[in-house]
């Protein structure tokens, strides 16, 4: 099983808010994208990093020197684009024909704990395409135009969360087909599901959040204090 991780850092972070790129806001002194390239690299399955960054964000990158060099299995950084489609696509397309499976991860998600990516790794060997997702606890409303259209049956609703991990050509074929129809995904198992492809659910960690509002980041400081140093086992 050669497993290749992709994680995604070519976002502009707009509901930060601030003035620096998402992946590059320090968290405890280290960027964020550090955290989340360095949680993959200790999966022992992984055998290769890649980064997906803004090109206009290479200049930062390469100031990250002796701190990259202290992450094994790191590959140079992919260009991503506008969407995240197009940052998948572009790290695709520096993997070798070697590579049988990819999980797809985002750097705003630092605290990705290695065995829960093992798991979800060995879910995907069995079915092909698996991600990681935790029970929500709010009831889930589908709501258009300020009103109710549907609520779903809580029990059967889940948290998306990454790694997302997939047959390689499955995630190829799945972008192509969605390049051609012109439609776009939040995540990349959707795109899996509009093939028809079952995608197998792994309970993960629910500390394994995104972190996306302004508020997100102290609440993400005060995480690490509790939880100790980065990748340990936390309250
Ligand atoms: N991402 C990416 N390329 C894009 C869009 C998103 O690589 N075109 C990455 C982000 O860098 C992030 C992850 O996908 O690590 C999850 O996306 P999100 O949390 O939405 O981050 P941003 O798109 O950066 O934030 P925002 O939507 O608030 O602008
Ligand atoms: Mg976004």
């Amino acid at each position: 099983m050669s497993v290749a991780a992709l994680v995604l850092a070519a976002g502009r972070g707009e509901r930060l808010g601030l003035r620096v790129p998402k992946a590059f806001v320090p968290l405890a002194g280290r960027p964020l994208l550090l955290h989340a390239l360095a949680a993959i690299a200790a999966v022992p399955a992984i055998e290769r990093v890649v980064p997906v960054i803004a090109r206009a964000d290479l200049e930062r990158w390469e100031r990250l020197g002796p701190e990259l060099a202290a992450i094994p299995k790191l590959a140079a950084p992919a260009f991503g684009g506008a969407e995240r489609q197009d940052s998948v696509r572009a790290g695709l397309g520096v993997l070798g024909p070697n590579t049988q499976w990819v999980a797809v991860h985002d750097a705003a998600r630092p605290f990705v704990r290695p065995p829960a990516v093992t798991r979800v790794l060995e879910a995907a060997r069995a079915s092909g395409a698996a991600i990681l997702a935790v029970p929500v606890s709010d009831t889930i409303k589908r709501v258009r135009a300020g009103r109710v259209v549907e609520t779903p049956p809580r029990p059967e609703c889940w948290a998306a969360q990454t790694p997302q991990v997939f047959r390689i050509e499955l995630l190829r074929e799945a972008l192509a087909k969605a390049s051609a129809e012109g439609r776009t995904a939040t995540d990349d198992a959707q795109l899996v599901e509009w093939l028809g492809v079952a995608v197998a659910v792994v309970e993960g960690d629910p500390d394994n959040w995104k972190l996306t509002l302004p508020e997100d980041l102290a609440a993400a400081e005060r995480w690490l204090l509790l939880r100790g140093q980065p990748g340990g086992r936390g309250p």
